[in-house]
């Protein structure tokens, strides 16, 4: 990486005052939102999903010319995390990688950015929060330059509820895949079974 993140903190991003939205106030994610955020990502998507290097390597591939498309919601009385969307630019992401179905895309997998993980904290879910926090991260995308989004959700989420703000939010199928987490070592929050059984159905959103 070219640039360093304290420099990115000191860049466009922090002169941007939070977005309240429901009881979270929504930020930019910077990288000393890291040490709270690796907690909540343990919790909420499973032990050992991530770790401090690989949410690192997550905010730098989030990063834009002085902004940053991921972003974390914390409780507005409590300051704790309750929310966050880990968005990859256009261009970031390893296509090759298994679940990933370029050719049926109507874009260059160039073009294509990446909503990795979209999680919020049970007391914060179904009023609607989840796709206004991912509209920030499309509008930063469009500046980037993006022409699509690529999203793998997860077909076990209490009530479809991954699938169906995705759908809200205007994204199209293109293809199921089993055990698309299985080769991550990690114990997943929503089937509980290592490896993990969860299927995924990869969707995109032409911008
Ligand atoms: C998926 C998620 C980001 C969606 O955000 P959200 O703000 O809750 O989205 P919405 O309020 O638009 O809910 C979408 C639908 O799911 C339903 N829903 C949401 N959370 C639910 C829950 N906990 N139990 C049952 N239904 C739920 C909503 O009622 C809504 O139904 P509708 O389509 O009939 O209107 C959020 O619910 C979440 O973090 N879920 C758990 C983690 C997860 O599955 N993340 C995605 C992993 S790929």
């Amino acid at each position: 990486m070219s640039f360093t993140i304290a420099e990115q903190e000191k860049g466009h991003q922090n002169e941007v005052p939070p977005i309240v939205i429901g009881k979270l106030s929504i930020s930019p994610l910077k990288e000393s939102d890291l040490e709270d955020l690796l907690p909540f990502c343990e919790k909420e998507i499973g032990a050992g999903y991530y770790n401090k290097e690989s949410l690192f390597e997550l905010l730098c591939l989030s990063y834009h010319k002085g902004f940053v498309c991921s972003f974390v919601g914390r409780d507005i009385e409590t300051n704790k995390v309750g929310a966050v969307r880990l968005t990859t630019i256009a261009g970031s992401m390893d296509t090759t990688q298994k679940g990933h179905t370029p050719e049926e895309w109507r874009v260059h997998p160039l073009e294509v950015g990446y909503f990795k993980s979209m999680f919020l904290a049970a007391e914060y879910q179904g009023s609607g929060i989840g796709g206004q926090i991912s509209r920030l991260s499309l509008e930063k995308l469009k500046l980037q330059g993006a022409k699509a989004v690529l999203s793998h959700c997860s077909l076990s989420s209490p009530n479809g509820s991954s699938r169906r703000y995705l759908q809200k939010m205007g994204f199209t199928p293109v293809q199921e895949h089993e055990g698309f987490w299985a080769d991550i070592d990690y114990l997943c929050a929503h089937c509980y079974k290592k490896p993990c059984t969860c299927k995924a159905l990869e969707m995109i959103l032409y911008l």
